[in-house]
């Protein structure tokens, strides 16, 4: 489904990724970690068509992204750091709109039943710029799948959240995989990547150095070889 070769990012004399090598079936949960800087934002930017490698590829559903950007941006749903939300605009303004970009259909049931989703149907009308962080990072959840992506790009998607918005952001996760959606999803939350992920990936200095299944929500295993790979900085 989601395939790198070689990425290799330059900014000016900086080496970000140092040959990002990954192949990620259909229907997986993966999880990348890796300390501050390490690349892992940088390589979902990657893979969401945002910037370019300085050298490498990226194939989704085999075909060379640089060739097929469009078709291949319908096909991900990514949530950055920033929300991409318009201020002004309420939950519902922001979803319909999204929705449109990308041709959904019947885009005002779609869009509330989201809202909904995410517990914000008591704020479908106020305007964003309102709303607090975490609220804020449930409309971009919502905005980010508005399309029914089949691939999800998850950049730090807990931040911010209460438990009652991880619970649901981790059942939206596992219900969307129920339906052979690829997540990646970056995160500092080890217990969130146990809980969701089945496979790991650990990277460090614009490499992967580890990548390891993961089996019963071992949260143990996480910390251990994380802690083994990074020397201890956890
Ligand atoms: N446009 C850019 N210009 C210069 N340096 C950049 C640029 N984008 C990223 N970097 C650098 O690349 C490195 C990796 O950044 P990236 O955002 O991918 O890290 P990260 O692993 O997501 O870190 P964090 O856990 O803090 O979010 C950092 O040292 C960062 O300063
Ligand atoms: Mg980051």
């Amino acid at each position: 489904m989601i395939q790198t070769k070689q990425l290799i990012k330059r900014v000016g004399d900086k080496v970000i990724l140092r040959g990002v090598n990954l192949s990620i079936k259909e229907g997986q949960t993966v999880a990348i970690l890796g300390p501050n800087g390490a690349g892992k934002s940088t390589i979902l930017k990657v893979i969401a068509t945002l910037i370019k490698p300085s050298s490498g590829e990226v194939l989704i559903n085999n075909k060379e992204i640089k060739k097929h950007a469009l078709e291949v941006k319908s096909l991900i749903g990514y949530l950055p750091h920033a929300s991409l939300l318009y201020d002004h605009f309420t939950p519902l303004e922001n979803l319909i709109l999204f929705g449109k970009l990308y041709g959904v259909k019947d885009v005002e049931k779609r869009a509330k039943e989201l809202i909904e989703k995410v517990g914000l149907s008591f704020f479908l009308h106020e305007p964003v710029k309102s709303f607090s962080r975490g609220m804020i990072q449930r409309v971009a959840i919502a905005r980010a799948i508005v399309h029914e992506p089949r691939i999800i790009l998850l950049d730090e998607p807990h931040t911010g959240l209460d438990q009652q918005a991880i619970v649901i952001l981790n059942k939206v996760i596992l219900e969307m995989k129920a339906q052979g959606t690829t997540t990646v999803m970056v995160t500092h939350d080890f217990k969130q990547a146990a809980e969701i992920c089945d496979r790991i990936i650990i990277v460090k200095n614009g490499k992967i150095v580890d990548d390891f299944m993961l089996e019963n929500n071992n949260l143990d295993l996480v910390f251990d070889k994380y802690a083994l790979l990074t020397e201890g900085v956890v």
